[in-house]
């Protein structure tokens, strides 16, 4: 079967690296995945304030997601942890209670630097949000990408066929995943 992957760049900022990365994912992606970025910049804050009267923004994204097989996290680190506003768009997505729109689809993190450290503070402390959410999360390969200003030429390509090569192996080894999960979800009747 295909999946439908919904992508989540953890950046806002033009010209961000992690989105170069994302869309190098995504170009790498065997053909059973159909990948799509669910932007969440225009997402108010969370509150529960606002659950009775949702803002039309958080009704989109969560449907956005809702129609999605699985979530792929591209994410920079800051401040050694989660963007806020990629931890704003996962809280969005998680309520009201019991209804949240994460609940069960396999995933991904793939996170990235331009320094040395590949962003893996901010890699395992979003995987502590998603196991709490119930979603299975792929343990290996781990990607955390370091120094990633140099990745990519003035074309937004790859330069090395080693980077490629790992990238289009999260990319098989994730698609894997997603159809392990849903897989042997079929196969128990749910
Ligand atoms: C950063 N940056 C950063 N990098 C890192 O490896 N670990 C960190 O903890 C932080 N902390 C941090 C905090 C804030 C508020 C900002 C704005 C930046 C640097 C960061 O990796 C760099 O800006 C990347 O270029 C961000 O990714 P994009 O926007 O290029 O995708």
């Amino acid at each position: 079967g295909r999946f439908t992957v919904a992508v989540l760049v953890g950046s806002l900022r033009t010209g961000s690296y992690t989105r170069k990365i994302a869309r190098a994912l995504i170009g790498l992606a065997p053909v059973n995945l159909n990948c799509n970025i669910v932007e969440f910049a225009d997402l108010p804050l969370y509150t529960e304030d606002s659950d009775g009267f949702p803002p039309e923004a958080w009704t989109r994204f969560r449907s956005e997601i809702r129609d999605a097989d699985a979530v792929l996290i591209v994410t920079p680190e800051y401040n050694r942890s989660v963007p806020g506003g990629l931890k704003n768009a996962i809280d969005v997505g998680s309520r009201p209670p019991f209804e949240s729109v994460w609940n069960g689809l396999p995933a991904a993190v793939v996170s990235a630097s331009p320094s040395k450290v590949g962003g893996f503070g901010a890699n395992h402390h979003i995987r502590q949000s998603l196991v709490f959410l119930n979603m299975p999360v792929m343990q290996q390969p781990e990607a955390y990408l370091p120094e990633v200003a140099a990745m990519f030429d003035d074309q937004d390509r790859l330069k090395s066929p080693e980077a490629r090569d790992f990238l289009a192996k999260v990319m098989s080894s994730f698609t894997d995943w997603v159809m392990l999960v849903h897989g042997a979800r079929s196969r128990a009747g749910a």
